[in-house]
């Protein structure tokens, strides 16, 4: 039997629930001339409800995960890489003929896949202009290209001054839409907000909440009842209070509860055993992490972990302010409608430890 939960990649078709209204939003923002941007805390969902929207408005669509570009010019390789997916380059071989550098582009004849190599040693700004100006020009008004580019924040370290290059050659272009996602924790905030940089009120500001409860209780229901049958409610319900509805801890907790129930059907308290083994198992990088906070950290990751106010006197407002801002950027803390910490499972670990 499969497991029916998944978590830690991108989920489609029958891993993905709700988020209805996102998906028509976006599907319905590229039709006008506008860019998108798109921020959550970590592990929300970014990357799956973008997937799904770009897939359903039908139109052509490439992305390109920065996270994964080591240069500039690998930035431009795995654009045009993913561009002659959808259109043969043979095709467009008088565009590609515009280029100050002329990529190699080659075929691999058993997979058919197409990649893309420049010769080392140019600049590799020109390669990524010409990439762009590619994109552009393959495309017309009427049938704009949506181009992702996802962990958008990255932008910042392939390479200085990059943003601003790149925001210059968009600003000219007319035939892409284009959709940057990255977590709000890092640069991102700082990227589209702050009026210094370059991509500064660039496109329309769009922030992924949780999953509503319902929605995903009934998603869990569905795939409890085989192993739960009537006290399913009741686990998808602890699964939930748990995580607080958190996408990825709540794929995550309920894949080890079904996994539990399957494999070790005697077992008392699932839901329990679930969260404890999952909790043993990340005891070491929760120690070394622990370690590596100082001691106003540890002070309000505690406080956070067992609900206890942060204003008992015990430090000053602005230090707890700063030091929660600092643990916000790192990811360790976010702010939904209150402070909490980001994953569950660490929330028990350092509650324990008190
Ligand atoms: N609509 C959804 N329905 C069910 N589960 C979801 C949904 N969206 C996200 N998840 C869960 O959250 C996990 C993370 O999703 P995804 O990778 O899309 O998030 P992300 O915000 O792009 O994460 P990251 O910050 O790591 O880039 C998925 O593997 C899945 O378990
Ligand atoms: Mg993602």
């Amino acid at each position: 039997m499969e497991n029916p939960f998944k978590f830690g990649t991108i989920v489609e078709e029958d891993f993905f629930t709700d988020r209805h209204e996102e998906v028509a939003y976006i599907c319905q923002f590229v039709e006008s001339a506008n860019h998108l941007v798109l921020m959550s805390p970590r592990r929300f969902g970014k990357s799956s409800v973008v997937a799904k929207a770009v897939k359903q408005t039908g139109r052509s669509h490439i992305t390109v995960n920065l996270q994964n570009v080591t240069s500039v010019a690998d930035f431009a390789a795995k654009l045009l890489r993913e561009f002659f997916r959808l259109h043969p380059w043979e095709r467009l071989r008088h565009l590609i003929t515009h280029f100050r550098i002329i990529p190699t582009v080659s075929t691999n004849p058993v997979t058919g896949a197409v990649d893309v190599s420049f010769q080392p040693g140019v600049d590799g700004v020109v390669r990524l202009e010409d990439a762009l100006a590619l994109l552009d020009k393959a495309h017309t008004e009427e049938s704009r290209l949506i181009v992702v580019l996802d962990e958008f924040q990255e932008i910042r370290d392939i390479a200085p001054r990059l943003d601003r290059q790149l925001r210059s050659v968009m600003q000219a272009q007319r035939h892409i839409n284009y959709i940057l996602l990255g977590s709000q924790e890092s640069m991102m905030t700082d990227i589209f907000e702050n009026k210094k940089s370059p991509f500064y009120h660039f496109g329309e500001l769009m922030r992924l909440g949780k999953l509503p409860r319902d929605d995903f209780r009934r998603y869990l229901l569905e795939r409890l009842s085989g192993v739960f049958a009537e006290r399913s409610g009741e686990v998808a319900d602890r699964i939930l209070d748990y995580t607080g509805c958190h996408p990825y801890y709540s794929q995550q907790l309920a894949a080890n509860v079904w996994q539990t129930a399957v494999l070790q059907p005697e077992t008392a308290d699932v839901v329990q055993a679930a969260i404890d083994h999952i909790v043993k198992t990340h005891g070491l990088d929760y120690e070394r992490l622990w370690m590596k906070f100082n001691r106003t950290d540890r002070w309000i990751l505690q406080r956070l972990a067992t609900g206890e106010n942060l204003r008992s006197g015990e430090h000053r407002t602005s230090t707890i302010y700063s030091a929660l801002k600092k643990l916000q950027r790192e990811g360790y803390v976010i702010y939904t409608d209150r402070y909490e910490l980001e994953d569950p499972f660490y929330r028990q670990w350092i509650a324990a430890g008190r």
